[in-house]
């Protein structure tokens, strides 16, 4: 399964070496099977040699290098060997008001430059309360744009109103959409949204869920490294049946 951290705007990049240090111990030690992101804010990038842990950018602009104050380019992200980029996320879209227009222009860049994209698509409150036609529209018009067949895509449905809120659909919810969605691509689906060590385990479990985008619960890396865990059980009681 996949299991991803999105520190946001936190962590400095002391305390995120360290946090991926002891998230690498644990991914050795436990000899996990599990593919594990770490997202660190841009400020605290650096380059981790032969880890088990795969680092990747928040956020970066669609370009080599140039004139974009206030943005990084591909060759930042090439100094320290990152290959991996978050498109899509809810705080860009709607606090940082990137468009679909603007998604779809750095998903074709990230999508030439070779880069594993976890692209996220979720849909706020108002829209989920409109109902599920609604909702689905919404969520179709995020899809827009974006190649659902490339190889290193991962798609994470992250409904807005359960990011940071600690609000979660239902686990019968989750299923039912990541079903649903499953349709559009054949792209692993992460499910994001207030997942904490004591959901966790049960959204793992879920049907058609291929892992978790994790915010403020992955700040402690230990309730990460539970998550992972959870994981690494799961997966041992399916191969033994
Ligand atoms: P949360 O954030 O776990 O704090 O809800 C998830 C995300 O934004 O990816």
């Amino acid at each position: 399964m996949i299991l991803a951290a999105n520190l946001k705007t936190n962590l400095t990049r002391d305390k995120t070496n360290k946090y991926i240090k002891g998230l690498e111990k644990f991914l050795n030690e436990s000899k996990s099977g599990q593919e594990v992101f770490v997202f660190p804010a841009t400020s605290s990038l650096d380059y981790h040699e032969k880890s088990s842990v795969v680092v990747g950018a928040q956020n970066a602009y669609p370009v080599q290098n140039g004139a974009f104050t206030g943005e990084i380019g591909l060759e930042h992200l090439e100094e320290f060997g990152i290959k991996t980029i978050l498109i899509g996320h809810s705080e860009r879209r709607h606090i940082l008001g990137e468009t679909q227009e603007s998604l779809v222009k750095k998903f074709a860049f990230y999508k030439s430059q070779g880069f594993k994209i976890i692209y996220c698509i979720g849909e706020p409150l108002t829209v989920r309360e409109a109902g599920h036609e609604k909702m689905m529209e919404y969520i179709s018009a995020q899809y827009e744009g974006i190649d659902t067949e490339y190889k290193d895509l991962i798609i994470a449905y992250e409904p807005v109103w359960a990011i940071g809120t600690g609000l979660t659909p239902t686990l019968e919810e989750i299923e039912n959409i990541h079903k649903e969605l499953k349709r559009k691509s054949p792209a692993p689906m992460l499910y994001g949204g207030s997942v904490k060590v004591t959901n966790a385990k049960e959204v793992l479990e879920l049907q058609n869920v291929d892992g978790i985008l994790v915010g403020s619960a992955a700040l402690y890396l230990e309730h990460f490294c539970s998550m992972v865990s959870y994981a690494d059980q799961i997966e041992k009681i399916a191969g033994e049946k």
